[in-house]
């Protein structure tokens, strides 16, 4: 082998070595399918890798496209977004940290292009496309959300509720009310991986005679105005106690009690005077009586005597 080939080969074998580097280097992670709701928006995660050292933001150019179309989605120079896109997409990611992830928003029903992302690192001139691409599955309308909760229900006893529904839209994450009054809820937002989300409401109150037979409804509002929601019924079982017989029973019995306490101290204190009281009256009752029986007595005598004197004139 002449030194000529022999230096072709070298050559050759380091062409090699540092395509297969560099292709390595420049890659992306990208979910290859989410779905979006129409109007709202969806944050599509992304990863890449640039070769060397980390750079600032500034120093690389992070591109999403349409991949059948030049036509630009996301550029950080707005001309060279296309119209339809203009305003609606916004890098969330920092490039530096190797983060690519985008966000789309006012999600439009014909948004489902693969789109691709592209990095670029203009003053060291390397440049690079990856195509990593994401295709996006249209929801034109909310799905309902999720309502647990146990069967039956007691009154008095703590009972919770768990509202959850899953969405691709992060950075606006859905909100959840209940149409259960002065109650507070815990709001929980979880990632469940490739781009799908899932929040969850958790409410917690204590049954009453009133609530039963109503009914629960827990409403989603997505960014974008969309809402979904999802109802069920109250089954309230009453509580089983006897307050309501113990509570008049206590009542009565304490009543009487204080009542013929009352009396027992009264009657105990003024036993003399009233003792005394009962003789006097009966004294009073008696001498009015034997005035009585005198007058009565003379009044008789009285009677006969005129009786016995005409008696003696008609004789
Ligand atoms: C990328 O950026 C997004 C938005 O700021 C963030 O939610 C996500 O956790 C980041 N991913 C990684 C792997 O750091």
């Amino acid at each position: 082998m002449g030194t000529q080939a022999r230096f072709l080969f070298c050559w050759l074998c380091l062409q090699v070595i540092f395509a297969t580097v560099l292709s390595d280097v420049w890659k992306a992670e990208v979910v290859s399918e989410m779905k979006a709701l129409v109007s709202s928006c969806v944050v599509v995660p992304c990863k890449f890798q640039y070769p060397g050292r980390q750079l600032p933001d500034s120093r690389i150019r992070g591109i999403w496209h349409k991949k059948d179309k030049k036509e630009n989605i996301y550029h950080q120079d707005p001309v060279e977004i296309a119209d339809s896109f203009k305003g609606r997409t916004r890098l969330l990611g920092h490039l530096g940290e190797k983060n690519c992830t985008l966000e789309l928003d006012k999600v439009k029903d014909h948004d489902n292009d693969p789109f691709c992302f592209r990095a670029e690192i203009p003053d060291l001139d390397k440049y690079s496309f990856v195509q990593s691409c994401v295709t996006l599955s249209m929801m034109p309308d909310p799905e309902n959300p999720q309502l647990e909760k146990k069967e039956l229900l007691e009154e008095g006893v703590f009972a919770s509720f768990k509202c959850s529904i899953r969405h691709t839209c992060p950075s606006h994450p859905p909100t959840i009310t209940w149409s259960h009054s002065n109650s507070k809820a815990i709001v929980n937002n979880r990632d469940i991986l490739n781009g799908n989300w899932e929040v969850d409401s958790l409410l917690a109150f204590i049954p009453t005679e009133d609530d039963d037979l109503k009914d629960l409804t827990c409403t989603v509002s997505f960014h974008g105005g969309k809402s979904s929601t999802a109802t069920t019924r109250l089954h309230v079982k009453r509580k089983t106690n006897f307050f309501h017989i113990i509570i008049p029973v206590v009542a009565v019995l304490g009543t009487s009690l204080l009542f013929g306490g009352v009396c027992y101290i009264m009657r105990k204190k003024y036993r003399r005077q009233i003792q005394d009281l009962q003789s006097r009256n009966a004294n009073g009752i008696w001498s009015r009586m034997s005035r009585m029986s005198q007058r009565f007595r003379s009044r008789r005598r009285n009677e006969t005597d005129l009786r016995m004197a005409t008696k003696h004139n008609n004789y």
